[in-house]
């Protein structure tokens, strides 16, 4: 491995599973957070772009100097950013109409090239950021389509990264996941990964209302009549990913987009942190379906935090911006 390679593969992942004190009182059970915004890039997204790049590389699939293509809703796209630089490759990202603007900010920074698209709706779609990618890197010599929506390397950097964290950190005691669903390598990865520890392991995505992955773990088939979902950014899908392994998950729980909002700010007024939008996500699932979920007192439930609320200030915090990031990074909770 050449030395800014062992660098890099030294910063990502190794981030904290941090006990919730609110949370666990809140819901009567133990309640801890995998806070994956202590990655470089800030998101847990700094994994797969790593395993991705460094397989394309290995494969000799790209030249020093080229691109790295990918459709993201950012946070993969400023992983792949920061670390295509840094190995002396340049990075193209697609990135739909929701992005936040201090996603937008962050990947100009990190020396993207960013095009904007209409939607995030899969390769059918020509006006989504996918089929654009795939297209771009089809048409452009030097080019490697990361594709983290079909890429077998997204699951198998949570598998191989994020999943054993998490079973050193609980000590193999952790008895629920829960995270937000994208592309899906997060919950697979982590899934596969536990249920092969110990298979009573409870696997649960959150999703928002419209998108169509619960009705397709459920019924393994498409609804037939497809609503627009939620924007919550990162998470929900019209289409089903290849990065979604529906036998490492039990159940996927469906949240408003409302809710969720509420939940961001009412998280972040009792405990100081913000987080991201998918992680308000999961939280808001707990408070709507926590009947369902029937924890027990000795129950460790570890909820994914893929990202920090600093990128969403626009869209989440607005008004409250005014207490620090930094303060919220050191409040214990
Ligand atoms: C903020 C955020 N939350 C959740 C997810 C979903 O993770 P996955 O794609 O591994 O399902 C993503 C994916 O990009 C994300 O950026």
């Amino acid at each position: 491995m050449k030395k800014d390679d062992i660098l890099i593969s030294k910063f990502i992942g190794n981030t904290p599973l941090r006990y919730c004190d609110a949370l666990s009182t809140r819901y009567h059970t133990n309640i801890f957070i995998k806070e994956e915004f202590h990655n470089p890039g800030m998101s847990a997204k700094d994994r797969p772009a790593l395993f991705m790049i460094k397989d394309a590389i290995a494969k000799k699939k790209i030249k020093p100097g080229g691109f790295f293509v990918e459709a993201s809703s950012g946070n993969t796209g400023l992983g792949i950013s920061l670390i295509a630089k840094k190995l002396g490759y340049r990075a193209k990202i697609f990135v739909s109409q929701s992005c936040s603007e201090e996603k937008i900010e962050l990947l100009l920074k990190a020396g993207a090239e960013i095009e904007i698209c209409e939607n995030s709706n899969g390769l059918h779609d020509f006006n989504s950021t996918q089929f654009r990618a795939q297209s771009f890197a089809a048409t452009h010599p030097n080019t490697y389509f990361t594709n983290q929506y079909y890429n077998t390397q997204n699951i198998r950097a949570h598998y191989k990264t994020t999943a054993p964290e998490i079973w050193e950190q609980t000590a193999g005691t952790i008895t629920h996941f829960i995270a937000g669903v994208g592309t899906g390598g997060t919950i697979s990865g982590v899934g596969r990964f536990l249920k092969e520890q110990r298979s009573g392991i409870k696997v649960w995505g959150i999703e928002p209302n419209g998108s169509i992955l619960s009705h397709f773990l459920r019924y393994r088939t498409l609804p037939t009549n497809t609503v627009s979902f939620d924007s919550i950014e990162g998470i929900g899908r019209n289409f089903v990913p290849g990065s979604f392994d529906a036998a490492a998950i039990d159940h996927i729980f469906q949240v408003n987009c409302q809710e969720t909002r509420h939940m961001a700010m009412e998280y972040y007024t009792q405990t100081g942190i913000m987080t991201g939008f998918s992680s308000a996500a999961v939280i808001a699932s707990l408070d709507s379906y926590v009947s369902k979920m029937c924890f027990k007192l000795t129950d460790k439930v570890v909820l994914f935090f893929p990202d920090h609320g600093s990128r969403y200030i626009s869209k989440l915090y607005k008004g409250s911006a005014h207490q620090s990031i930094a303060s919220s990074n050191i409040t214990s909770s």
